[in-house]
């Protein structure tokens, strides 16, 4: 068998996002729920062929990339510069150990397998390959007044991202000189070296004008599904345990006894995430009987859910968490519970419910032998 090819995944994510306006550059900007950035970054990481994911931002952007990566896993976040050009040479300063490389825009969030696996394939034999798309409108020259049409039959348009041999592209860019470039297949070109076609994709339309992040999301909202998922879980009540529910400790007679900290609230949450995504329960990605999660705090397990699900190309929606017991009082609290739970989802807190019941006194909640929590989750996962 020939030894595996190795692929970095660059993403240029170092713009002003001038056109775009905003508060902050497009590619930080929220859509569909999460920064623009995490998008192509979720895309590469839950792709099997991708074996590395260089970041590439600006000078003075660093801690916005930070605080968007948060968990996701990217090998390097690099500095860019001022030509699209220049951050993708510093992409690949930090991708020396792989033969090919992807570079891509942030500015294109929407990236889906199939695109990633057509030009995979196509480096399998070329050196060069880009998804490409027909042009379809009218086209003609001109700003203000309307000039001659432009011929649209033989034009085509070139998106991100684009695969080549990184040797190749390094060449590419030493030799190129004729300034601003808006990608890097036609450096390769100005080389001598053929750039193979694979299909482009409609989701992968640049996001460049204000009004593009609202046509994207409604794009993006059409290939999605809504699934849901519901988690249950009881901790028996014991003297000499710290109370944590809803991810804070609460001052209480008792305390959950488990083998992590017992969160009986955030246990039926992680439950309901992952069923939503269908992914099996708390006990087969925690297995109660691995001694690193004694004594764990639980929002690391939420976390791990939302992750999955973000990797997935999924988004959370909304949550609603109810706990069972008579004791303690729940209504004190559940701003504090709200507002860490949306914090491990990284979702707004109007998407966060907490809700309490007792159960009239009877049965084992209604003893305080224990606290019972159920949850629901609703969750867009993309169409498979
Ligand atoms: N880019 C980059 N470094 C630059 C310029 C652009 O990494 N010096 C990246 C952008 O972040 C974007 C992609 O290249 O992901 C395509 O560029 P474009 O859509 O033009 O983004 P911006 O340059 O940010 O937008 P604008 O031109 O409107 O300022
Ligand atoms: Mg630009």
């Amino acid at each position: 068998m020939p030894p595996a090819m190795t692929i970095a995944a660059i993403i240029v994510a170092a713009g002003k996002g001038e056109r775009a306006g905003g508060a902050c550059p497009k590619q930080f900007a929220n859509l569909a729920g999460r920064p623009m950035v995490t998008h192509s970054i979720s895309a590469f990481a839950a792709h099997p062929r991708i074996s590395q994911i260089i970041l590439v931002v600006g000078a003075g952007q660093e801690a916005m990339a930070k605080d968007a990566v948060g968990h996701l896993p990217v090998d390097a976040i690099v500095i860019g510069g001022a030509e699209r050009q220049d951050s993708v040479r510093a992409g690949l300063m930090a991708a020396k150990e792989a033969q090919f490389v992807l570079i891509h825009d942030a500015a294109r969030p929407f990236l889906s397998a199939q695109v990633i696996n057509r030009l995979i394939t196509a480096l399998e034999t070329e050196a060069a390959a880009v998804p490409v798309l027909p042009v379809v409108d009218t086209l003609a020259r001109g700003t203000d007044a309307l000039g001659p049409v432009v011929d649209r039959s033989g034009l085509m348009r070139i998106q991100t991202p684009q695969a080549f041999c990184r040797t190749i592209l390094e060449k590419a860019h030493e030799a190129w000189g004729a300034g601003p470039a808006t990608d890097d297949a036609q450096m390769v070109r100005a080389l001598g070296t053929q750039v193979a076609q694979v299909a482009g994709d409609k989701m992968l339309e640049k996001i460049t004008l204000p009004e593009d992040f609202a046509e994207a999301e409604a794009r993006l909202a059409a290939r999605l599904v809504t699934r849901t998922g519901m988690g249950f879980d009881v901790h028996r009540l014991a003297d000499g345990e710290e109370l944590w529910l809803g991810g804070i400790q609460i001052d209480h007679s008792q305390g959950l006894a488990g083998h992590s900290d017992a969160d009986v609230a955030l246990h039926a949450l992680t439950d309901a995430l992952l069923g939503a995504l269908g992914d099996g329960d708390i006990g087969t990605h925690f297995p109660p009987s691995d001694p690193q999660w004694r004594g764990a705090r639980s929002d690391q397990f939420v976390r791990h859910a939302a992750q999955l699900i973000r990797t997935a190309g999924g988004q959370i929606d909304h949550v609603d968490v109810t706990l069972i017991c008579e004791a303690p009082k729940i209504g004190p609290h559940r701003p504090a519970m709200r507002t860490a739970i949306a914090d491990m989802l990284g979702i707004s807190e109007r998407c966060v419910s907490v809700k309490a019941t007792t159960t009239e006194r009877l049965g084992f909640t209604g003893r305080g032998e224990g606290i019972a929590a159920q949850a629901i989750a609703t969750i867009r996962m993309p169409v498979e």
